[in-house]
């Protein structure tokens, strides 16, 4: 029997189709037409106003940071659950990130506990640069709460969609709420170019700005003048096309992805001490990755416990994002609360998820998990 992946690439035709047309047209350099083109296909899906393709998610991060110019001994509020890619961009900045918790009904960040630490630093008087909100696993967090908070305090807001492309909140797509959205392609999303990113904005000299700035800031002079430091964060051509090409099945990938979760959720959210997130009314959800809690006292196994039996049936599964409070390189950082995201991270695992999943393969994923029970009684 074949392994089964957590989250592998999903390519069909009209990627390769479009991936050869790019190819066959010369254009390999970072720009060109396929850059141009998937910019605006993208940002008309999302409902953007402007966007700009970038080499990943986190330098669309960095880039966003940037320009709400965060800078040294900034502080910049992410959320404890998470994975790296949210934070290390504002250690590149030489600012300070501040780990939230999350609240269990999202696993994004709280609102309760934005509103105390706004309030207690608005106090100090070291109210955050920025606020970086992440959707994780494909689920918004609640902004129409977080947003009139950060409004409150003029604190700008970045979302970090990376594992949410496709993702509504209330109905409308994520990464629109706030002065920055960016998302990721890399190879396990649900959408891929093999690695890239975007970062969406309505302010077009803004979106302009991070398009230089991610070509090394060169100034339109022949023998290449410099004046600030660039990066080199564009989209290559040649990726650009398979972008395109994933953005128009991202829905069937979608109801794919969804489909996964009901089905794990309605036969493995029978069994005593497996629990899994509940969506809230208007949102949807793509479950990038299937998230399940486990109460090992009801279960009588452990996620690690699953996570290893499932590994024998050579089945790929993962525990969460280890939160980054918890990280030996943050460990230093200030927190506000971040309980939760340690009972999430200490009871829960991540369930094969791909949008290419056969029914018969899931199958085999839930009976081996409903034989750790067994084993475990
Ligand atoms: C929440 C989150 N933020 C940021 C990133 C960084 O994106 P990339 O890998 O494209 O740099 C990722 C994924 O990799 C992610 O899951």
């Amino acid at each position: 029997m074949a392994r089964i992946y957590l989250s592998p690439p999903h390519m069909g035709p009209e990627e390769r189709q479009l991936l050869l047309e790019a190819f066959d047209s010369n254009w390999i350099a970072p720009l060109g037409p396929m850059v141009d083109a998937f910019e605006n296909e993208f940002a008309s899906y999302v409902g953007a106003q402007h966007a700009a393709a970038l080499s990943s998610g986190t330098g669309a991060i960095h880039l966003a940071l940037l320009l709400l110019g965060v800078g040294a001994n900034d502080r910049v509020y992410v959320p404890s659950l998470t994975f790296s890619g949210s934070a290390n961009p504002v250690a590149y900045c030489g600012a300070e990130p501040v780990f939230l918790d999350v609240e269990r009904r999202t696993w994004n960040m709280c609102p309760m506990v934005l509103a105390e630490a706004l309030e207690e630093d608005a106090r100090k008087g070291t109210l955050p640069k920025a606020v970086m909100v992440v959707h994780l696993y494909g689920q918004a967090a609640e902004m129409d709460e977080i947003v009139p908070l950060c409004k409150k305090y003029g604190v700008p807001i970045i979302e970090d969609a990376a594992e949410a492309a496709g993702t509504l909140y209330r109905g409308r797509h994520v990464g629109n709420d706030s002065e920055f959205g960016i998302f990721s392609f890399n190879g396990n999303k649900i959408m891929s170019t093999s690695g890239g990113g975007m970062l969406v904005g309505s302010n077009p000299e803004l979106i302009q700005r991070a398009r230089f700035l991610a070509t090394q800031a060169r100034e339109p002079a022949a023998h290449y003048q410099h004046e600030v430091i660039g990066y080199n964060y564009r989209m290559s051509n040649l990726l650009a096309a398979v972008g395109r090409g994933q953005l128009r099945v991202l829905e069937d990938r979608v109801a794919a992805r969804r489909t996964n979760f009901n089905d794990y959720q309605e036969q493995l959210g029978a069994l005593p001490g497996l629990s899994f997130p509940i969506e809230p009314e208007g949102d949807r959800a793509t479950h990038w990755l299937t998230v399940m809690q486990v109460d090992q006292d009801v279960f009588g196994a452990s996620p690690e416990d699953i996570r290893l039996a499932l590994e024998e049936q050579d089945i790929e599964a993962r525990p969460l994002w280890k939160p980054m409070h918890m990280q030996p390189v943050f460990r230093d950082c200030q927190t506000f609360g971040c309980e939760v995201s340690e009972d999430l991270f200490a009871n829960g695992i991540c369930l094969p998820s791909g949008s290419a999943l056969a029914a018969d393969d899931r199958q085999r994923v839930i009976e081996s998990v409903a034989a750790v029970a067994k084993a475990f009684s």
